[in-house]
């Protein structure tokens, strides 16, 4: 169905493209019967949550939470809503989207548009619930950097008693100066904030909600080292490695891939892979998502052997179609039984164990 759509959808505008694409998978939803999801089977226990396998949609996508049925109906493991601000705000202007269809990546400056969050709130409430749903939150962009912590707070204790995570975005590039919140000190006022806040609000709904943080590819070894250290100290309960990047990682620079903004696709994977394997390094146990251009089965492998437990997709679903999940499922599926093993958790303890002793994960087979 979508390979038939794919090249009407790719002749449109991009942001139209994907509103229609939106509307489409909402419009499934809200049908009298919605779809099933498929029933794959490949389970993750992480952040003390229950996932059915472990491909989820990243943030952006559905911003304001306007399809959460038909999208948990097309057979994601989880869903990510927003990047939600406190108030509404319209984005940068347009266009602020762009294809580069060859190299299977996007250019994107939305700037968090999104319909604020007593919006989203009214649509988390009247949802139920069939897989983990997180709400990603941000600040508004005339915030002054200074009061941002204000926002983060106001936003995660909207959302807290409705969301299974809350994943807290300090990393999109285009709102001025939101990555300078990933320097040391700030991220430590700031996380431990809403550290405290989650202890807090947990007494009073009597529920935990694990707190994660969605990070940039672009640091240098010595600037991840120090975020990790602070995200250690503050006992974060998950990393979201990556947001999209400000770099170029692509051959030749042609008008569209000088467009400002962040780059995300296939060529944000190798960045993405590094992060997730220094995190995983560094962290001591906690949980990371893996997400940066995964568009195919050994992509997704890859981020789970680097050290992922979870891993989303974005732009990948944009190039791939829906179509994409079923192929990843069953791909890992294969790898799975490439290794020996039942399930998942022992398959990425076997591939890990033999990437550090230097012998390709998918290339040895066990009796
Ligand atoms: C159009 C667009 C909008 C996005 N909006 C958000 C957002 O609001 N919040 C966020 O944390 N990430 C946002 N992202 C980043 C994605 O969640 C993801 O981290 C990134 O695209 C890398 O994954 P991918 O290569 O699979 O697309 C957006 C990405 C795109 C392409």
């Amino acid at each position: 169905m979508y390979k038939r759509l794919r090249p009407w959808l790719l002749r449109l505008p991009p942001e139209a493209a994907h509103k229609m694409a939106l509307m489409t998978i909402r419009l499934r939803g809200a049908l009298w019967y919605p779809p099933r999801p498929p029933e794959w089977r490949l389970p993750v226990t992480a952040l003390g949550l229950e996932f059915p396998h472990p491909l989820g949609l990243a943030a952006g996508f559905d911003k304001d939470g306007q399809a959460l049925t038909g999208l948990a109906a097309l057979g994601f493991g989880f869903l990510e809503v927003g990047t939600v601000t406190p108030r509404a705000q319209p984005g940068n202007p347009r266009p602020r989207l762009f294809r580069l269809p060859a190299e299977g990546a996007l250019i994107n400056r939305m700037g968090f548009n999104n319909q604020g969050l007593e919006t989203l709130v009214n649509r988390l409430h009247g949802h139920r619930h069939t897989i983990p749903i997180g709400v990603n939150i941000g600040k508004n962009r005339d915030t002054p950097l200074a009061r941002a912590v204000d926002d983060y707070r106001l936003a995660f204790a909207a959302v807290v008693p409705y969301a299974d995570y809350i994943a807290v975005n300090l990393s999109s590039p285009n709102t001025p100066g939101l990555r300078t919140l990933q320097e040391p000190e700030t991220a430590m006022a700031l996380l431990g904030a809403l550290k405290e806040d989650q202890r807090t609000l947990a007494r009073s709904i009597g529920r935990r909600v694990p707190l994660a943080v969605k990070i940039a590819p672009d640091f240098s070894d010595e600037a991840l080292d120090a975020l990790i250290q602070v995200i250690r100290a503050t006992e974060c309960d998950a990393v979201i490695a990556t947001n999209t990047t400000v770099t170029r990682p692509v051959a030749g620079l042609s008008a569209t891939t000088k467009e400002q903004g962040g780059l995300s696709g296939a060529p944000l994977a190798p960045l993405t892979k590094r992060v997730i394997s220094r995190l995983f390094a560094g962290l001591g146990g906690i949980p990371i998502i893996g997400v940066g251009g995964i568009r195919d089965a050994q992509s997704a492998w890859d981020h789970l052997v680097a050290g992922a437990s979870l891993l989303q997709i974005y732009t990948g679903l944009i190039y791939e179609g829906p179509g994409l999940l079923e192929t990843i499922i069953k791909g890992l599926y294969v790898h799975i039984q490439e290794t020996g093993c039942d399930d998942l958790a022992c398959a990425l303890q076997a591939a890990r164990r033999n990437l550090s002793s230097g012998i390709e994960p998918n290339t040895i087979k066990f009796q």
